[in-house]
């Protein structure tokens, strides 16, 4: 079993790079199925979830050759299976982008219900009831999800809730579809538009990613021959802006899209820090005990749902009372009770949790119930007086690269032990 000892407190000062966005490259790499031929991606991050990404593309029929850890080159000109592998569909949520792509490719999918972290329900209705619209029959059997279509058409799609994960399938299904899709209610996180920057720059007819109706105009074939870059990680950069404020540290912040970063640095500001912009980079510091704030979590633009149990660490630090309501994931506030066996005082009930802010976190053995609680507790080991011992990695390698080095570079003192 692996571990992360820290000793804290650990005020971080210094620079940090921020690598490509995890939810980014987990849709690309699905996307390069689309492409009757070969491209490159860059800027990918060396992280679990994107190795297990290549795996199943590998067993599709792929051909994958890693140029470096952050780059990797995809011949998808033959693709000789419609069944993913279980086992590894299975692992993580992103999965499910495989249906699209597939069922645009191939016009037939076979692959196991998405994994990922346990954050509630996280229903695929939304996915389904889009692909039916373009003429796909959908079926789930056994833990098995069967998608099919002879040929797909372009139809319009309205969302009935704001998701991410349906915008970027039904997108990814409509690329090769006949006749034109669009996408009414779309999400429009940064990654949507960057995987349609993707398909376009690969030869795809995607409008208005971004904004809340995209229109796809379907194309023959994707032929690639292009490499891309993954966007700078939007919650990677968030989280280390959040982890500076709770050590009142002092970082600059490089690599970043600072307007994808508003929703964070307009609460930063709020809670009495500073946030400096340079387009590219951030300096973010705070000198004083953070004040307190209300936090709504929201589809972007709102304040990301990922980063939410980053900031409830600062919350439950700062000189007076804060309210969190979590609109997105109902499980969201597992790391609640990790952060209260240090020292914390938090109440969490259904979608609120109220944040008596207490002036030090003292360090404890807590674990990581999922991917971004997993983060949290990282910062507020940095953060508490003493030792804190984090248990269950798997989450946290699932999405951040090399985390604890990147935070030693900048004055933590974490060790990754194996027991
Ligand atoms: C993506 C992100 C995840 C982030 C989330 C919200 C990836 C790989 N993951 O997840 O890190 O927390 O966006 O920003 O990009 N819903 C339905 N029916 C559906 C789909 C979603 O009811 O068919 C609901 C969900 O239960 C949730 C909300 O819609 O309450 C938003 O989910 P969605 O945006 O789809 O999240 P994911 O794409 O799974």
């Amino acid at each position: 079993m692996e571990k992360l000892v820290i000793k804290g407190p650990t005020p971080l000062k210094g620079e940090v790079q921020i690598n490509g966005a995890k939810n980014a490259a987990v849709a690309i790499l699905p996307a390069a199925l689309l492409i009757n031929g070969v491209c490159t991606i860059d800027n990918l991050p060396d992280i679990s979830d994107v190795k297990i990404s290549c795996k199943i593309l590998e067993k599709l029929g792929a051909k994958i050759k890693w140029n470096n850890k952050n780059s990797v080159t995809i011949d998808a000109t033959e693709i000789n299976t419609t069944k993913a592998p279980i086992d590894l569909t299975s692992k993580f949520r992103a999965s499910y982008y495989i249906i699209g792509a597939m069922l645009s490719r191939k016009g037939e999918i076979e692959v196991g219900m998405p994994g990922g972290c346990q954050l509630g329900a996280r229903p695929i209705d939304q996915h389904i009831k889009g692909f039916e619209s373009l003429g796909a029959n959908v079926t789930i059997e056994n833990g098995i999800i069967h998608a099919k279509a002879d040929k797909l058409k372009g139809n319009p799609v309205y969302m009935d809730i704001v998701s991410v994960g349906a915008t970027i399938n039904v997108m990814l299904s409509a690329v090769l579809a006949k006749g034109t899709t669009t996408i009414d209610n779309a999400a429009k996180e940064p990654h949507i538009v960057d995987v349609a920057n993707f398909l376009n720059t690969m030869g795809a007819d995607i409008r208005g990613a971004g904004t809340d109706v995209i229109k796809i105009n379907g194309v023959k074939e994707l032929t690639g021959n292009a490499t891309y870059s993954v966007v700078p990680d939007q919650i990677e950069a968030g989280t280390f802006m959040l982890a500076a404020v709770a050590t009142k540290g002092d970082l600059l912040i490089k690599n970043c899209i600072t307007k994808h970063l508003d929703s964070i640095t307009a609460k930063i500001i709020e809670v009495g820090g500073i946030v400096e912009d340079y387009g590219d980079s951030l300096r973010v510091y705070c000198k004083n005990r953070p004040l307190k704030a209300n936090i709504k979590t929201l589809p972007y633009p709102g304040f990301p749902t990922d980063l939410q149990p980053q900031i409830g660490v600062v919350l439950s630090l700062a000189k007076g009372t804060s309210i969190i309501n979590e609109s997105i994931w109902e499980s969201r506030f597992q790391y609640v009770h990790e952060l209260n066996k240090m020292g914390a005082k938090i109440t969490a009930q259904g979608n609120t949790a109220i944040f008596e802010g207490v002036e030090t976190l003292s360090g404890a053995p807590v674990s990581a119930t999922d991917l971004r609680a997993g983060a949290a507790l990282i910062i507020a080991g940095m953060a508490a007086k003493g030792v804190t011992e984090i248990y269950n990695l798997e989450h946290i390698d699932r999405g951040y690269e090399n985390i604890e080095q990147k935070f030693n570079n900048i004055g933590a003192k974490i060790e990754r032990i194996i027991e």
